[in-house]
């Protein structure tokens, strides 16, 4: 490109994984594009051919050490609609419970350890405290509370999956273990605390978005679609339930059966990044841009299925409605709303009369050659979706993970910020803690897109118009 000058802020820092931001000036200096990019990848899809089917549920847990429940659930739905079964009641009740649990531990630590920080030191605190450490050591109960609330998640995982990281749970037909009354019993002891802590992070995030009220309007403020499974009253289903797509306003623009997705979404490939864009298809290629995740399910719902959960979300649609939720910091508030709502699902799971029953699989034969299995993600909608041949064996895998689906939006999320912090060539103070903010907000899971974990380092490079790097900057 002539006339243009190149910023690069690689890698992100406090996110899972690794990336890479350009920022691409014009000739005046001003920002012309700023792209979020992912520069490796494993081709899992591929990989995933050739295998039985009935492996799925092991080897996709591999695609991401950070999310292996969600795409062991992912996979074993799509296995059961090879199998063509419906599982057995105390199955899918274990699949939910563990599926809450990845939620717990998840949210909890996106809250506490990356995006509190920024909300109790500050974004222009000195990198060197701005982390969680520097949280520790300020609001050492805050961050010890946030610490057992993760745990907690990792309990319920631990109780099912007999392991934190990889369990072998979920497979085709239900899942391979049950819960003990004892576990159960323990469990159940967690959640007085567990709500003690969410309601204390939820008033940390109330209060900043109050006092940063103008900032939040500002930042990475922008409409789109939102996208989320739903239950049939239309409050947010993690684990089935219909697609629904919404605008701006609130209003349905579609709701369909999962395994149609096909039809309505479409991935775009742009040459500088291996992670695909997916987009809303009657929309086009990028209007048809969608957010998924915690801000996406709680915009496309209109309602929320426990108490305590509705309440905050009532509370979060006054406030915020449909007009500003298109602030992406509004992810902070909306996921902490989730974080309620999967405590009380657990707790409503763990109190099932047939919660400790053994029926939990049902063997059967393959009958159909395809099988989508779509789940809600901490992270946004997740689709597994497989191709088998006569004996099995995949022939085709389609995978879009929830970051995938929310590309669009971090891009465009970071070119507003850039737009805000550059102007004749001068980059404003604060623009790099901004940057990885608003990619922050959408919790992306590098992991999962690349399928590698990455260092977190930050360097900025600034390149001139003849693209001779000019400057480099490096905070560790
Ligand atoms: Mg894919
Ligand atoms: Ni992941």
């Amino acid at each position: 490109m002539n006339n243009t000058r190149t910023i690069t802020i690689n890698p992100i820092s406090r996110l899972e994984g690794h990336g890479k931001v350009t920022i691409h000036l014009n000739a005046e200096g001003e920002v012309d594009d700023a792209r979020f990019h992912i520069t490796q990848f494993r081709g899992f899809e591929k990989f995933c051919e050739g295998r039985p089917f009935e492996e799925m549920t092991i080897i996709t847990q591999r695609i991401c050490g950070i999310c292996p429940v969600s795409h062991q659930l992912a996979s074993a739905k799509a296995c059961d609609a090879i199998l063509g079964v419906d599982i057995p009641e105390t199955a899918k009740l274990l699949r939910e419970l563990i599926h809450m649990g990845q939620f717990i531990q998840s949210h909890a630590l996106h809250f506490f350890h990356l995006a509190s920080p920024d909300l109790l030191l500050g974004w222009d605190a000195d990198p060197a405290i701005r982390n969680v450490v520097g949280v520790i050591d300020r609001f050492p109960e805050i961050a010890r509370k946030g610490i057992r609330l993760r745990k907690f998640g990792q309990e319920i995982i631990n109780a099912l999956g007999g392991k934190k990281i990889h369990p072998a749970f979920a497979v085709p037909g239900g899942v391979i273990n049950s819960l003990s009354t004892d576990h159960r019993d323990t469990l159940l002891n967690g959640f007085k605390e567990a709500y003690e802590t969410t309601h204390i992070a939820l008033d940390i995030i109330k209060n900043w978005l109050d006092k940063n009220l103008e900032q939040v309007k500002q930042f990475a403020a922008f409409s789109s679609l939102y996208a989320g499974l739903v239950d049939k009253d239309g409050s947010p289903d993690m684990y089935d339930g219909q697609m629904r797509i919404v605008d701006q306003d609130g209003s349905i623009i579609k709701e369909f059966d999962p395994s149609d997705y096909l039809k309505f979404i479409g991935e775009h490939v742009e040459p500088w990044s291996y992670l695909k864009f997916p987009f809303f298809k009657p929309h086009g290629y990028p209007d048809g841009c969608y957010r998924v995740g915690p801000l996406g399910r709680l915009n496309a719902a209109n309602g929320m299925s426990t108490p305590k959960a509705k309440k905050e979300w009532e509370n979060y649609r006054k406030l915020y409605g449909n007009t500003l939720g298109g602030c992406s910091l509004l992810y902070h508030y909306t996921r902490l709303i989730e974080l309620l709502n999967c405590l009380e699902k657990a707790e409503k799971l763990l109190k099932h009369d047939n919660i400790c029953s053994n029926d939990i699989r049902i063997t059967a034969n393959p009958v159909n050659e395809e099988g989508v299995g779509i789940i809600e993600a901490p992270r946004g909608t997740l689709i597994h979706h497989y191709w088998v041949d006569g004996h099995g064996i995949i022939k085709k895998a389609n995978l879009i993970v929830a970051t995938g689906h929310n590309n669009i939006a971090m891009n465009r999320s970071i070119q507003l910020v850039a737009k805000e912090y550059i102007h004749k060539g001068e980059v404003k103070e604060g623009f790099l803690n901004r940057v990885e903010g608003a990619i922050r907000c959408y919790d992306p899971c590098l992991s999962c897109s690349t399928h590698a974990l990455g260092q977190m380092v930050l360097k900025i490079q600034i390149y001139n118009f003849s693209g001779e790097l000019v400057q480099e900057l490096e905070r560790k």
